[in-house]
């Protein structure tokens, strides 16, 4: 469990926080809400006060004996402010201390969190830039706005990001200081990332296919991270048991076959490509038509073929500069023999990075927690452990250094 402070401030988007701290508390998360007097026009304390358990204030002269305005802060693992207006980015950059939220602000030493909530002029407004500029220079982790609808019938860069976003964000920067210097310093701003995830469906007949166990997370988790980071992702999915993270374009896929085309059309144009799928290594010969009958008590055999190896061929066209990322998952009996399977593989994929993960121990498949070992052709380069997030950001930010060391 983890002490959160969140943030609101005045926006009609104030509505919105309520379901983010339902999401919180849910989850076990001690929250204390913060908003500022404007932001109770939108959303009354009463709201606040009994979703989270705990009373609420907006002035550092409420309850001045238990000294509120440096307490919350400084007990915070976590300040998550949302949403966050121009006016609060401003006077957050500017260091202000009119209210208890920016008291707060000034006193909290862990991470924090804001997401935008304005409209388009405003955001884009040079002055909004500076602060938001100002603010990602200090380590504080400001996302994107959504594009959508705004209040009226305009629309635009502006909207607050959806809860289950802001969560997800929240949540990274509990699990690991790396996401939140990256979601601050946007470093991947600029790049384009072709993500493969999920598992490849081969068909036998209309009805019927031979598949396999991945669930996709660790693809999302890793699109997930490069969004938070600046990036524009296309998400290449096969069969995914979960949603794909908003603000990607995702390119839905079934088969071998489908993902191989699919990444040839849009890989090229990548600076970063991963290839976190479970391909089928093998697809049926021919499929039938129609569905396939019993015949007595005679058995099926079905003839394979091979599939064409998608990161092989993506690593041999690989366009100066871009960076090719496989996974590999080994049944080893020590770290000593995952590492010689993973070079030979590293060798054998001709890719810039792979990210071992040893599955001996049990399988990996649809988990939430992950151990990998990030191998360069130089070897053993890092290991991430903890949270499907966490090992994202942590072969994100191994990506960016092999970018950087072998600039286009
Ligand atoms: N992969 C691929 N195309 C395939 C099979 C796998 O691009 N037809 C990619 C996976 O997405 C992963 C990497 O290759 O990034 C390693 O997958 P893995 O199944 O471990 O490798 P294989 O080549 O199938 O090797 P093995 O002989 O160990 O099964």
């Amino acid at each position: 469990m983890s002490r959160i402070v969140l943030g609101v401030a005045g926006g009609i988007a104030a509505y919105k926080a309520c379901l983010l701290l339902r999401r919180f508390t849910e989850a076990g998360h001690d929250v204390h809400v913060v908003p500022t007097a404007n932001a109770l026009s939108f959303v009354g304390e009463t709201t606040w006060a009994a979703l989270s358990g705990h009373p609420v204030h907006t002035s550092v002269f409420a309850d001045a004996h238990e000294v509120p305005h440096v307490r919350l802060g400084r007990d915070a693992d976590l300040v998550v402010v949302a949403p966050a207006t121009a006016d609060l980015l401003a006077r957050a950059a500017s260091g202000r201390a009119d209210d208890l939220l920016t008291n707060v602000l000034l006193t909290a030493t862990c991470p924090v969190v804001m997401a935008p909530a304005m409209h388009t002029e405003m955001w884009h407004h040079p002055a909004t830039q500076a602060n938001v500029a100002t603010l990602r220079s200090r380590g504080v982790a400001v996302l994107r706005p959504a594009e959508g609808r705004l209040t009226g019938a305009d629309s635009g860069a502006g909207r607050l990001p959806e809860p289950e976003d802001i969560e997800a964000s929240a949540l990274a920067a509990l699990a690991d200081p790396r996401a939140v210097a990256g979601m601050a310093a946007q470093d991947l701003a600029g790049w384009r990332a072709v993500i493969s995830a999920g598992g490849t469906r081969e068909a036998l007949d209309p009805v019927r296919f031979v598949g396999n166990s991945s669930s996709g997370l660790m693809g999302v988790a890793l699109a997930r991270a490069c969004v938070q980071r600046g990036a524009e992702v296309t998400l290449v999915a096969a069969n995914l048991a979960i949603e794909a993270p908003a603000g990607v374009g995702v390119v839905p896929v079934v088969s071998t076959g489908d993902l191989a085309a699919a990444m040839a059309e849009h890989a090229p144009s990548a600076d970063l490509v991963v290839m976190a799928a479970a391909p089928a290594d093998f697809t049926p010969v021919s499929r039938s038509d129609k569905k396939l009958k019993k015949s007595g008590d005679a058995g099926l055999t079905v003839e394979f073929t091979q599939t064409t190896d998608v990161l092989a061929g993506l690593a041999a066209r690989r366009p100066d500069g871009q960076v090719v990322v496989g996974f590999a998952a080994e049944t080893a009996s020590d770290e000593d023999d995952l590492v010689r399977l993973g070079t030979a593989k590293l060798a054998r994929k001709g890719c810039q990075l792979l990210v071992l993960n040893n599955v001996s121990g049990g399988a990996v498949f649809g988990a939430e927690e992950n151990e990998v070992l990030l191998l360069d052709p130089s070897g053993l380069v890092g290991r991430a452990a903890g949270s499907k997030t966490s090992v994202a950001h942590a072969i994100v930010d191994a990506a960016v250094s092999v970018r950087e060391r072998r600039p286009a």
